[in-house]
């Protein structure tokens, strides 16, 4: 038996050993050469009992040195392959960050903290108070007696059984305005007062594009002596100016409401035309009626007045000293002419790709 085998094996290992590429390589390596039964160096000692004796000594020498050379190199290799390896259990401090998933806030939560802060800024109160009320807050005290049409079964949502509350009367129906939050207040405090009270109310209306049967509404009371209209006019034109932009006009419209006289409705110019009624759309010729305003330019956005002689004296103030405005608006009606949404129904189906439109 020649050198030759053993010279052979060697290279063998060697190509074998630059290609295995980790530690289950390594060991696949190790046990094809190291294995005791099978493996290439124990097939070779083997074969030296087969070589003339004269040579056996000299060629075991070099068969066992080449056993060494393999596991000394498998064992260099293997080390230097598990350093690498990641311990179990460690944390890669140098991947990125995993982003936490930020919400957004609700628009028409964003909204009523703006009307709030307008109003806070002009030394109003901001008061809440139940959704559940009687009918005396809610009607009866508004000067809206048993016959009044507002009560019809039709708008109002009444409770199946009556629910005692703490302040007084049961509770018989959802609020159908925040209205009632005036008399809750006038009753237990003296003038001055300025308030504003957002709050949830409840209508009988079914869903469509400008409906829901529960939405937000910001009440508004203003009471003292010599409290006149101008005041109100200052004050709701003021409050529409910061809420829509400086470049709004305002309007008051006579109207009627129970509880104040006169009354009046405020409008503000239409956005979607600038006022005039009309819309160019593009690629079609002359203009077309604007649909935010039906054409008519101006936009409704809440109802207001002086205070009614018959809400003082529910409440037992003097109306021979006492003079006072009100107003009521809806949020979710601002929602949609402040930022031109065609369909109420969009602010309660959580649609973050809807919600994320606007601004914090
Ligand atoms: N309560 C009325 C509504 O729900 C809004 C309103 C109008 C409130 C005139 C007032 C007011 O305080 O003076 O439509």
């Amino acid at each position: 038996m020649s050198d030759s085998p053993i010279d052979s094996l060697r290279l063998q290992f060697h190509s074998d050993l630059a290609s295995a590429e980790n530690e289950a390589e390594l060991r696949a390596v190790r046990d094809r050469y190291l294995a005791r039964k099978g493996g290439m160096v124990s097939g070779l000692l083997k074969a030296l009992g087969s070589a003339p004796p004269a040579e056996r000594p000299r060629l075991g020498q070099l068969a066992n040195s080449l056993k060494q050379e393999i596991e000394t190199q498998l064992d260099a290799r293997t080390v230097a392959a598990s350093s690498t390896r990641t311990p179990k259990g460690t944390v890669d401090v140098t991947l990125p960050g995993r982003l936490p998933v930020v919400g957004h806030r609700h628009p028409l939560a964003v909204l009523r903290e703006r009307i709030e802060e307008i109003f806070t800024r002009m030394g109003f109160l901001v008061i809440e108070g139940p959704e559940l009320e009687d009918d005396y807050h809610n009607f009866e005290a508004l000067n809206m007696p048993a016959d009044h049409p507002a009560r019809d079964m039709q708008d109002t949502l009444y409770l199946s059984a009556p629910m005692r509350s703490s302040a007084g009367n049961p509770a018989t129906l959802l609020r159908t305005h925040t209205s009632g939050m005036q008399i809750r207040y006038m009753e237990t405090h003296q003038p001055p007062v300025r308030l504003i009270a957002p709050g949830r109310v409840y209508r009988r209306d079914n869903l469509d594009l400008t409906h829901t049967p529960m939405f937000t509404q910001v009440e508004g009371l203003v009471v003292g002596e010599n409290v006149t209209l101008a005041d109100l006019k200052g004050t709701l034109d003021l409050f529409v100016r910061e809420l829509f932009g400086q470049d709004r006009t305002v309007r008051f419209r006579p109207s009627f409401f129970p509880y104040t006289e006169p009354s009046a409705e405020v409008d503000i110019s239409c956005a979607a035309c600038g006022g005039t009624g009309l819309v160019s759309k593009p690629g079609q010729s002359g203009e077309l009626g604007c649909s935010m305003c039906k054409g008519t330019g101006w936009v409704e956005i809440l109802g207001s007045g002086m205070v009614h002689p018959a809400v003082f004296e529910a409440v037992g103030y003097d109306s021979e000293k006492y003079t006072g405005f009100a107003f009521g608006m809806g949020i979710e009606r601002i929602a949609l002419l402040k930022w031109g949404v065609e369909d109420i129904r969009l602010f309660y189906e959580n649609d973050l790709r809807f919600l994320e439109q606007f601004p914090l």
